[in-house]
């Protein structure tokens, strides 16, 4: 079953959303308590300087004046007339002695629990729940000589207050839930914008496929993040579809390779079987197919050689190789090659050389350039090898009076299956020599350049590192 999951311009909404109300309801909460205790903080306040006002006033006329007219003493007590308040005094037997209830509840009640802490000497807070308004109510006792005389109570409605903390509390949740809303909508939109390119790049690599490799992702001007994976993305692409070309163009070149000495092998064996030949003829022709055969077989080791040094499964035989033998050597064994051809082989200046690497790879590498010199060149010509030590590095050069290369074909000399004189092409060779030898140098941490002027002839430098 596939599982679902969200997708990301959801799941970072959310995230968003979720975080900034949690944040907010933090804050409201602290907000909220704060200003729930600051208010109540105010009213306890309030009740206790009434009550203190009226203590002192008690202690003065040791509660004779109270009796009278309640309302005008708190009048003259206070400065003026309280307001929203319940004031209540009791005589230290329990009996209420005078009461001034100016909140529009009926009866409050009387906790003797209160009363007795109260008769005791301590002042007591208490939220009357019952009461309708709530009421915050302090009780405090009227002390003269130590002793408790009386009882002065002094409530206020908390009416107010819980309407104001009501619709703070209305203002919060309806601003959270704004905030919230606000940010998961805009959030939502952002995303999904921010996300848009994710879902062109998606929908660019589902097009792709070996024989679509123009597909690329367009995003206008972005240098952001997103802008950089479609850029590298489309990078991937364009080296993907050149790997591709390489691969169909070696493929084409190794079959038109191939093709050629089989049609000729096809030609030469058909005319053999078409009528009885002497054991003269029929070994000529055998002759004749086994050179193409030969041929066949070197093309394909020498390609096999190049697929391992591509596929890095070729390794060297590192060993300590005495450059100056091995080139002599090579220049001997091509002596009788160069003397078919007409070709002089000179070695001369070879200094003492010794380097690290592979003896065999280094003798082909050495070998398919003064082979080439000796091909390419004319009679009378010469092929001059030397060899000197240059800035930590072996410098081998190669140098031939041959027809040189043209500016035009040098660049390509390297590739495989490059022919420069594609006239010459049964003649000059399967086109892969030079590719192995660039490999072989590069495999030494070396290098292979050609310096070539048409008709002068073609200089071929190659630099090892020594150590
Ligand atoms: N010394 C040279 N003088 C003139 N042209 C050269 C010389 N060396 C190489 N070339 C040109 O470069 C081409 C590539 O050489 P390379 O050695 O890779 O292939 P090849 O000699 O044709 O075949 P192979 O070496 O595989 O038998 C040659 O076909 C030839 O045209
Ligand atoms: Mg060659």
């Amino acid at each position: 079953m596939k599982s679902f999951s969200l997708p990301i311009k959801w799941k970072l909404t959310l995230w968003y959303g979720g975080i900034l109300a949690l944040i907010l309801v933090a804050f409201c909460g602290f907000v909220y308590t704060y200003f729930q205790n600051s208010l109540q903080k105010s009213i306890d306040t309030k009740i206790k300087s009434i009550a203190e006002v009226l203590s002192s006033s008690m202690t003065e006329t040791h509660g004779q004046s109270l009796f009278g007219n309640f309302e005008r003493y708190l009048e003259n007590a206070l400065g003026k007339k309280p307001k929203g308040k319940f004031i209540q005094i009791i005589d230290a037997s329990g009996k209420i002695g005078a009461r001034l209830n100016d909140l529009e509840a009926e009866a409050v009640p009387v906790s003797f629990v209160t009363l007795e802490k109260a008769l005791k000497g301590e002042v007591v807070y208490e939220t009357i729940e019952t009461a309708r308004p709530r009421l915050r109510m302090i009780t405090m006792p009227i002390l003269e000589n130590k002793k408790v005389i009386s009882i002065v109570q002094v409530g206020s409605s908390l009416e107010e207050f819980e309407d104001t903390m009501k619709r703070l509390l209305i203002i919060m949740i309806v601003s959270i839930i704004t905030a919230t809303g606000g940010t998961i909508i805009v959030g939502y939109f952002m995303a999904k914008k921010t996300m848009r390119p994710v879902d062109q790049i998606r929908r660019a690599a589902v097009k792709i496929s070996s024989s679509n490799l123009d597909e690329r992702i367009e995003l206008k001007g972005r240098k952001d993040e997103l802008g950089r994976l479609a850029d590298t993305f489309n990078a991937m692409i364009a080296r993907l579809k050149d790997s591709f070309q390489r691969v169909n163009q070696f493929s084409i070149d190794v079959s038109h390779e191939l093709k050629t000495p089989l049609t000729i092998l096809k030609g030469e064996t058909e005319l053999a079987l078409r009528k009885d030949r002497t054991n003269e003829e029929y070994k000529k022709s055998l002759e004749s197919n086994l050179e193409e055969i030969d041929r066949m077989s070197h093309i394909i080791d020498d390609l096999l050689l190049l697929s391992k040094a591509e596929t890095k499964d070729m390794r060297l035989n590192l060993d300590k190789v005495d450059l100056r033998d091995l080139l002599a050597d090579v220049c001997l064994n091509m002596k009788i090659f160069g003397e078919n051809k007409g070709v002089e082989i000179i070695a001369k200046e070879l200094e003492d050389i010794r380097i690290v690497g592979d003896a065999l790879k280094l003798r082909r590498m050495i070998t398919n350039i003064v082979e080439n010199g000796i091909k390419y060149g004319h009679a009378g010509g010469y092929v001059a090898v030397s060899a000197c030590k240059q800035d930590g590095f072996a410098c081998i050069n190669v140098k031939d009076d041959g027809p040189g290369i043209s500016s035009d074909d040098i660049k390509y000399i390297f590739d495989r299956f490059y022919r420069a004189d594609k006239s010459r092409k049964r003649e000059s060779g399967s086109g892969l020599g030079l590719s192995i030898s660039k490999w072989i140098a590069e495999a030494h941490h070396g290098t292979i350049e050609v310096e070539s002027t048409p008709s002068t002839g073609s200089l071929f430098i190659i630099k090892l590192p020594m150590s």
